[in-house]
């Protein structure tokens, strides 16, 4: 898509000449959080990942990723990487770019980016989030378990028609600009991502000419008719409004 590539390509530029490592505030990085894991979480992602974090970050992360003692009794302690708690952002994109550009101003947490590439950092990113499901002892849930109510899904069709359709045509086929959210398009943007990623998308940056105007629940309905329309069933419990609880779902394969 090229809008992501492009995206990509901003962030790189602005990360090089180091501004937003400068701006990066405590508590989570809402520019880094909109960049995209462009890589799926394949087992040979995992593997890669497991294998660098090894090499390179269990000497202080632990191999186990839940976190270390301080090097120096003055310094701060290594994060747990793998609970649901991070001080700098817990997207996938905010922990790319921790990693990518390091925790100022003490850098004890170095940044990577000179050292390991974009592609082995996120394969990293993704073995961290596997070792999360894991080491949380809960098989994670996909968007096949039934995690939307039928309602939901029919309340985010009326508010499709009416705020998306115009640009992302009333079959969800795309237009323009506009990517498709149906098919093979959505399989190959969407698969193994969380729902969390689509949920804010939505609530974060659509409809494309009115950004942030939809409210949580809206933004859920609407994720729940577009997980309807790619043949993810219906189920008992809602779909939260909210992020946390959304990172727990994968989107897996219709
Ligand atoms: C020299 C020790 C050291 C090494 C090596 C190291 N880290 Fe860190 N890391 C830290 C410390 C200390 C912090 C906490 C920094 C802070 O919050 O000020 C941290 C923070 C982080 C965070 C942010 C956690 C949060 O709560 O937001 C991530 C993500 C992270 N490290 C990932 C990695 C990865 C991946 C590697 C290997 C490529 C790595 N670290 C290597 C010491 C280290
Ligand atoms: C004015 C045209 C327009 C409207 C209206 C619009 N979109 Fe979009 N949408 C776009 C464009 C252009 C993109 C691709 C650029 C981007 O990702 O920001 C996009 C991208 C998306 C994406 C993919 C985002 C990503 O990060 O990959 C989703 C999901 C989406 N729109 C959902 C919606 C929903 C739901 C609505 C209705 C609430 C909506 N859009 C309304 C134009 C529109």
């Amino acid at each position: 898509m090229p809008s992501r590539v492009t995206a990509i390509g901003l962030f790189v530029l602005a990360c090089s000449v180091g501004t937003l490592a400068i701006q990066q505030p405590s508590g989570g990085n809402p520019e880094a959080a909109k960049l995209r894991n462009p890589v799926p979480a394949t087992p040979e992602s995992i593997a890669g990942g497991s294998t660098l974090y090894r090499r390179r970050c269990a000497a202080c992360h632990g191999i186990d990723a839940k976190g270390g003692p301080p090097k120096e009794d003055f310094l701060k302690p290594a994060s747990n990487l793998v609970d649901d708690k991070f001080d700098h952002g817990s997207s996938d994109g905010e922990i790319f770019f921790v990693i990518k550009n390091g925790v100022p101003p003490e850098l004890v947490m170095d940044g990577w980016g000179e050292r390991l590439s974009d592609t082995e950092i996120w394969n990293i990113v993704n073995y961290l989030r596997d070792t999360a499901k894991k080491s949380g002892g809960q098989t994670a849930k996909t968007a096949k378990d039934g995690i939307y109510k039928g309602e939901q899904a029919e309340r985010g069709q009326a508010v499709y028609q009416e705020k998306c359709s115009a640009c992302h045509g009333d079959d969800l086929s795309g237009g323009g600009f506009a990517p498709a959210l149906a098919a093979d398009a959505f399989s190959a943007a969407w698969t193994d991502k969380r729902l969390d990623t689509l949920f804010t998308a939505i609530k974060d940056t659509m409809p494309a000419d009115r950004a942030g105007s939809l409210s949580p629940e809206t933004s859920a309905d609407l994720v729940a008719y577009i997980l309807k329309f790619n043949g993810f069933p219906p189920g008992q419990e809602s779909l939260p409004s909210d992020s946390a609880a959304l990172r727990h779902i994968v989107i897996a394969k219709p």
